[in-house]
Order: C-alpha cells, then structure tokens, then sequence
C-alpha cells in the first residue's frame, strides 16, 4: 500500500519541466484565442524566475524563451544565459509568483502594474497594448495539481451592529479628536476647499472658444463630458458611504465627509457652468460616453456605493472606498485632470477651466488622501480580506486601462498633442503609487 502511494506520488506532474515545456508548446499550437489575439505580436519573449529555484539551477536554465510570431509559438526552450540580449522583453518573478499566475489565470500586464511581476525589459506602454495577447499565451500553459500556496479568500459579511440609539456623545465624553487624520483634513478643507465655481471669470475662455476649430471643440467637450459626468456620479453615490461611517459613530471622518461630499457638489456645478457659459449650453454630450467609461461609472460605482445600504461588512466598505477612492479619482481623475490642465496650459487657452481645475485638483487630493486612511483602517483590522481587495482593485484597473485606449481609438491624431502613451503612464504611476502607499 505504502509502495502504491509512493509510485503514485512519483507519477505526479511537476512544474518547469521538458514534459511541462512540451506541453505547454502543445497547447500554444492549438489555441485559437492565442492564434487570434496574438496575431500582431512578433517578438521573442523571456519569463525569467529569480531567484532560479533548485530545478532550474541543476539546468542551468534561468526560464523559459519564447519566439512569438504572429500568433504562432516557433521556439519554446529552457532559456540559456545568452537569451536576454536577444529578447525584446523580460518579465521576472519568483517561482510561486509564476506559479500563481499560471493557476489562477491571472493577466500579466495588471500583475506588472501591481508590481508583482517586474517587466525587466519593454515598454509597459507597448505590452498594454498587447495584454490581451500577453494573457492568452500564458492561458495556455498546462495548469497541474495546485503547486502555489493556498490563498485563503475569506469574505466576512457580517454587517457590524447598528444601533438606533447613541450610547453617547464624543464631544461630551473624549471631545473631538482633533490630531486625527480626518480632522487635519477637515482643516485643510476650511482652508483650501471654500472656492466658489460662481466666481470664476469664464469671459475670455468664451472668446477663445468661438475662434477653437471644430476638431479643438471636439476633444474639449469629448473630454469634459468624461469629467462632467464623473463628478456628477461621484456625488450622487457618496451618501452609502457617508451613512456608513456615520452609523459605526467615527464623528471625525464623518465630519471631514461633509465637505468631501460639499466640493464633489461644486465640481458638478464648476463644470455645468463651464458647459453653459462657454461651450453655449452644447447638450447630448453622453455621445462620448464608451462601452467601458459606461460600464465604470454608470453600473460599477453606483452598484459598489450602494451596496452599503445592505452590506456595511468590512470587504464591502473596502470594495467601495476602492472603486471610488482608488481607481475613479486616484487613477483616472487624477490623471485625467493633469493632462487636461497640461494641454490648456501648454496652449495658453481657458484661464477660467484650468483656475477651476488647480482648486478641485487640491479638493481631489483630500478625497484620495482620506480614502487611503479609510482602506489602511479596514486592512489593519481585517488582514485576511486583503486578497480580496487586490483582485477587485485589479479588476477595475483592467477597466481604467481599458477607459484610456477608448478615449484615444476615435483619433488618428489628437489634437493640442495629447498622447495616449503619457495617460496610461501617469495613470499606472498613480495606482502603483498607491498601492505602494497601502502596502499592497
Ligand atoms: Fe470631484
Ligand atoms: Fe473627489
């Protein structure tokens, strides 16, 4: 019996091995959805492990070389130490990094973003562009007996106990807490987030207006349009949240909330004014509105905001401080808003749009700042749920990147010389800076 095990054991696939390569080779040659999405990739690759484990070392291999061609897989061998110089890109991770990419399906480029996976050599432009081939390829490598460690994905979704009573009241109990992150916020917004929208001079944006051609107006009102409704949503969806905090009692972030949710008000008014007294009132603007800028914020951010009417569990208040927080105005608000004030600035137009856009920029940084605060809180807590924030948060990136290449695919040029190349390098700056930040 102890012998059959044994021989059973032994006849166990392993990982990284010729059976494995030939595999894998096997399955690249029969897949239509690599044939199909890799059909403008013609490079060799290299999946490079560091530090090499014991297996690859006895052969003297440091990962696996891949000649791409058009969709078709022409050479795949244990890399030789030669191999990176012949190679347009190199990706590096740790074998259970690896590992865990090829069990769980995950999507090379979004790992990179994350910083799981390290593009040694490339441009990360140039692979997004590619990811969809990227992914397909390593789908195909042959998946074995669960080899990577156990992930656990526990979902607490215990709402915590709300009460329809106060026990107490903090001012006359402790008294504020005043050193605290959210009421430092809350001053800085006294100070820096009383600008009025009202008093901006739109007159000479106006006048610059009529002499823009109409491709000039199209990219402005294509771009403001994405603002527009953006701001328009997130203050529309902040209230679960803000009764949520209100409801565990945190009267300090409850206090900083009402003039987060007060200046995303002002923004919507900011920009409604600007479409009116400058852009003469011009309507059917949801026209620019795509399948992914839609898919994010019509259904996506609504649904992870509201959620918190029913479910005010920790992975629920972190799923939505990291749809609102993280992505929508830490990566794509934020890098939206940098490139809209560079182009303006750089072509000396709109004074009264780019003043507007310097005072909510500095709104927006409170808002990532307290949303940064509110996801360390629930982490801190709640250690086991961060495996599950980090695939939602992967998720959206996914939608994010997908946003950009939207934005840019109606223009062969765009005008005032934006690039789609610096957005989703600054946008993916953004995300890594805060998972960084969230030690993530
Ligand atoms: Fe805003
Ligand atoms: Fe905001």
């Amino acid at each position: 019996m102890w012998f059959k095990k044994k021989k059973e054991k032994e006849k166990k696939k392993e990982y990284f091995t010729e059976v494995w390569i030939k595999e894998w080779l096997e399955a690249i040659e029969s897949s239509d959805d690599y044939k199909r999405k890799g059909k403008n990739w013609n490079a060799p690759i290299l999946l490079k492990l560091d530090p090499v484990p014991e297996l690859l070392k006895r052969k003297g291999t440091i990962g696996f070389f891949l000649n791409l061609k058009y969709g078709e897989c022409t050479e795949l061998r244990f890399a030789q130490n030669s191999d990176p110089d012949k190679c347009d890109v190199i990706l590096t991770a740790d074998e259970k990094t690896w590992l865990r990419l090829i069990e769980e399906k995950k999507d090379p480029t979004i790992m990179i973003m994350k910083g799981e996976l390290k593009l040694e050599k490339g441009s990360l432009v140039l692979l997004s562009i590619q990811r969809k081939a990227a992914k397909a390829l390593l789908e195909t490598a042959p998946v074995y007996e669960k080899q990577s460690a156990d992930i656990k994905t526990m979902h607490p979704q215990s709402s915590a106990p709300v009460s329809n009573r106060h026990k107490y009241f903090k001012t006359t109990r402790k008294g504020l807490n005043f050193d605290s992150f959210p009421m430092q916020l809350f001053q800085k917004a006294k100070k820096f987030g009383i600008w009025n929208p009202a008093d901006i001079d739109f007159s000479k944006d106006r006048e610059q207006w009529k002499g823009l051609t109409e491709d000039e107006k199209n990219i402005l009102m294509h771009l403001s349009s994405l603002f527009m409704a953006g701001e328009e949503a997130v203050t529309l969806d902040l209230l679960p949240l803000i009764q949520t905090i209100s409801k565990e009692g945190r009267i300090e972030e409850e206090i900083f909330l009402t003039s987060f949710l007060w200046e995303e008000a002002k923004h919507t008014e900011f920009f409604a004014r600007f479409v009116s007294e400058v852009m003469n009132g011009r309507t059917n603007l949801e026209r620019y509105h795509g399948t992914f800028y839609r898919e994010l914020f019509y259904n996506k951010l609504p649904s992870d905001l509201n959620r918190l009417c029913t479910d005010t569990s920790p992975l629920a208040q972190l799923k939505a401080a990291g749809t609102y927080n993280i992505i929508v105005e830490g990566t794509l608000a934020e890098t939206g808003y940098e490139a809209y004030y560079k182009m303006l600035a750089e072509n000396d137009l709109m004074p009264g749009l780019r003043e507007g856009i310097i005072k909510l920029k500095q709104d927006e940084s409170r808002h990532i700042a307290y949303g940064l605060y509110l996801i360390s809180r629930i982490l801190k807590e709640n250690p086991d749920l961060r495996i599950s924030f980090e695939n939602h948060l992967e998720d959206l990136l996914n939608d994010a990147t997908n946003i950009i290449h939207e934005i840019f695919e109606p223009y062969n040029e765009v005008p005032f010389g934006l690039e789609k190349e610096w957005f989703l390098d600054y946008a993916i700056r953004q995300f890594q800076n805060r998972m960084h930040k969230l030690g993530l």
